[in-house]
């Protein structure tokens, strides 16, 4: 049996995500193509309760290497549990978020450096990396608008407390911004940027063009369809 593609989608805070992971998801249904949607932090019982220790607002003051390796033992459940076995299985996997985020955020936004994040990724997955990564890019300032996370009041007022990363502040999030831009430079073969600051249709119309490039598959008419 073929193995099933594994698709990630990256980048900083309020860039829709959300809603292309659901259109994408549709499409490649639609299309008869058995997938699955996942995320990160999280994604199995056990990298849900690491996730819960990160990314909630009193989720607490951690060392940024201790951060880091429960990012990866996360990362390594979900690998072992789910994206790898699904995959075997000739299923397509999305993912909001992967290792490019622990790149950015970890390595260059908490400045623990390539070469930690680059050996404890190769300790967990070894040669493995995402078929496709869209970076979805949007201006921080816009991001965290749209997020409604854009300031301390707002932060306060939200519903969700899973806000501590989105806390870190405008300085934070635009070093977050560059080091995407700079992993899809570094990664072309693998990554596409998607100008995020558009309206969600077009935004899809851009990553169907891709899908069709990249995998040959058919191009969606309008948003979600085939
Ligand atoms: P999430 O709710 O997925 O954020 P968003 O809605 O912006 O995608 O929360 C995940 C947060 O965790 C996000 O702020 C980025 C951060 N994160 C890291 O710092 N490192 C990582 O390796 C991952 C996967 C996420």
């Amino acid at each position: 049996m073929q193995h099933g593609k594994f698709i990630t989608l990256e980048g900083g805070e309020g860039t829709g995500k959300t809603t292309q992971i659901q259109n994408l998801h549709s499409y490649l249904t639609r299309l008869g193509i058995d997938c699955i949607v996942t995320r990160e932090p999280g994604g199995t019982a056990e990298a849900e309760k690491i996730r819960n220790l990160l990314v909630q607002r009193d989720g607490g003051d951690w060392d940024p290497l201790s951060e880091a390796l429960l990012l990866f033992a996360a990362r390594r459940e979900h690998l072992v549990k789910k994206i790898w076995p699904a995959m075997q299985k000739g299923k397509w996997v999305i993912s909001d978020r992967f290792v490019d985020s622990s790149r950015v955020y970890q390595g260059l936004a908490q400045g623990l450096g390539e070469t930690v994040i680059e050996g404890l990724y190769y300790m967990i997955a070894g040669e493995f990396e995402p078929d496709l990564t869209f970076i979805m890019d949007i201006n921080p300032e816009e991001g965290l608008r749209r997020s409604g996370k854009q300031n301390q009041m707002s932060l306060d007022l939200n519903e969700s407390t899973e806000d501590r990363y989105e806390r870190l502040g405008l300085g934070f999030h635009e070093k977050v911004r560059d080091g995407f831009l700079h992993i899809a430079k570094t990664h072309p073969k693998r990554c596409v940027i998607i100008d995020a600051d558009q309206t969600p249709d077009a935004i899809f119309d851009q990553m169907s063009d891709v899908l069709q490039i990249k995998f040959g598959l058919k191009k969606a008419v309008k948003s979600g369809a085939v």
